[in-house]
């Protein structure tokens, strides 16, 4: 282990690495991704087996407090969470002043920063006590927002939650319960869900990740960290692509279909596109997150008798992609988003709504790392550069420029 101490008042070499290809930030318990070999746990356990068999609530007191809990343990925690659950009303005065066209992501970093104004104690953390006190408060809060953003889209009334449901099931009843009507669930729904809020729930230290981090780093509360978390999610090269790759898929649907076409588009150097859902900074092999996505797509839209030509057009992409020597030699695989929206299109969620749905299921990861990061009280995150502009020239006055 590199002892951090020891690092703090190092003024050596710098390096520059442009994109962290290859520098560290931190040491970390909590993912252990293998890019090589497609492997990635949680805390030691394997994804492939969490999805089967954990729901989001205990992978998110995983990933947060380092082992699984047990029944009491899982019990109290959702408890303390349910009692924090509730949003200031004046929150939606915050949330009418965004017009409909509003994108959820930038709505949802906005309102999840607007919280800390309703609870201003939230940024004293002096204690673990505090600590919990502030993760309990937006894992309650925070599917409200979610649920928020979908319903102001939708130009729906906003729904209040339901104690008696589970964390996930609550989710989907303030996302989908219709006015006046009884909620009502079907289990494969929340199953699905379930399962694709476990597969984002941590990915150690990507960009919204760092964001989290290197914002925390500063001392600034877990809101407004997780906000930074938010908007760097955003981007279409990060988060944003689960959205765009189905924009993509319909794009290649309605110009008839032709995977070739757009294969010889994402290879040309000369075209900005790309395929989206293609290719990650570190699985150089597949994505094992992409495996049980597409196996849960198929699942999910044959239990739900839902037949979606898009899921066709995928399946062919990544057949002739996985062919291709442009692809091969650039182990460029399908990710996690490739499939993702599938599902959520299949579960009713509208496409500007998928990477809020990423956010709150890479919530507990954030949360996390903004607490192992505060625990090890790691400095201020500051890198250093290389400076190539000008060397020193004299001031000229406005009248002789
Ligand atoms: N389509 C076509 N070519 C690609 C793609 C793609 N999706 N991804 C990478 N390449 C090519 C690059 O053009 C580059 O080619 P070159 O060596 O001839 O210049 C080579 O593969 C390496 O690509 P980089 O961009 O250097 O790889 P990097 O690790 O920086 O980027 C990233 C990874 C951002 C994920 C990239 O593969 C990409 O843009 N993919 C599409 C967007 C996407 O799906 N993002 C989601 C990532 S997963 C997540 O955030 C949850």
């Amino acid at each position: 282990a590199i002892d951090i101490k020891s690092l703090r008042s190092s003024t050596g070499m710098i390096t520059i690495d442009p994109g962290f290809k290859n520098t560290g930030s931190c040491e970390s318990a909590i993912t252990f991704l293998d890019g090589e070999k497609g492997m990635l746990r949680y805390r030691g356990y394997a994804i492939e087996e969490l999805a089967e068999k954990a729901d989001f609530l205990e992978v998110a007191y995983l990933l947060i407090f380092g082992e699984l809990p047990n029944k009491e343990q899982l019990n109290t925690f959702h408890e303390d969470i349910k009692a924090e659950s509730q949003v200031d009303e004046e929150m939606k005065k915050i949330l009418d002043g965004f017009p409909k066209s509003a994108h959820p992501m930038g709505v949802l970093s906005s309102l999840t920063s607007a919280l800390i104004a309703f609870n201003p104690t939230s940024v004293n953390i002096s204690s673990e006590k505090d600590m919990y006190h502030s993760i309990v408060k937006i894992l309650g809060k925070f599917p409200v927002l979610v649920a928020w953003t979908m319903r102001k889209k939708k130009g729906l009334p906003l729904d209040y939650g339901d104690d008696n449901l589970g964390y996930v099931e609550n989710l989907h009843k303030m996302m989908f319960k219709k006015p006046s009507k009884e909620y009502k669930c079907n289990k494969i729904i929340i199953d699905a869900l379930d399962k694709l809020l476990i597969l984002h729930a941590d990915h150690e230290q990507n960009c919204s990740t760092s964001a989290v981090r290197i914002t925390g780093s500063s001392h600034a509360g877990l809101f407004v960290s997780l906000s930074a978390g938010i908007s760097a999610l955003w981007g279409p090269l990060h988060g944003g692509a689960n959205q765009a790759v189905i924009e993509m898929l319909e794009g290649i649907q309605k110009d008839g279909g032709d995977t070739h076409k757009y294969m010889a588009k994402a290879k040309d150097k000369n075209d900005e596109f790309r395929l989206m859902g293609f290719g990650h900074r570190v699985y150089k092999n597949f994505d094992p997150r992409a495996r049980i996505i597409k196996k849960a797509a198929d699942e999910v839209l044959e239990d739900l008798g839902i037949v979606d030509p898009i899921l066709d057009i995928a399946k062919r992409l990544e057949k002739v992609a996985l062919e291709d020597p442009y692809f091969v030699e650039r182990n460029l695989y399908p990710n996690v988003d490739f499939y993702s929206g599938i599902i959520y299109r299949a579960l009713g969620i509208p496409r500007e709504m998928f990477t809020v749905m990423f956010a709150m299921g890479r919530l507990p990861g954030w949360i996390a790392q903004w607490r192992e990061m505060r625990l090890n009280h790691e400095p201020i995150g500051r890198p250093r550069q290389v400076y190539i502009g000008e060397t020193y020239r004299p001031f000229k006055p406005l009248e002789e420029r």
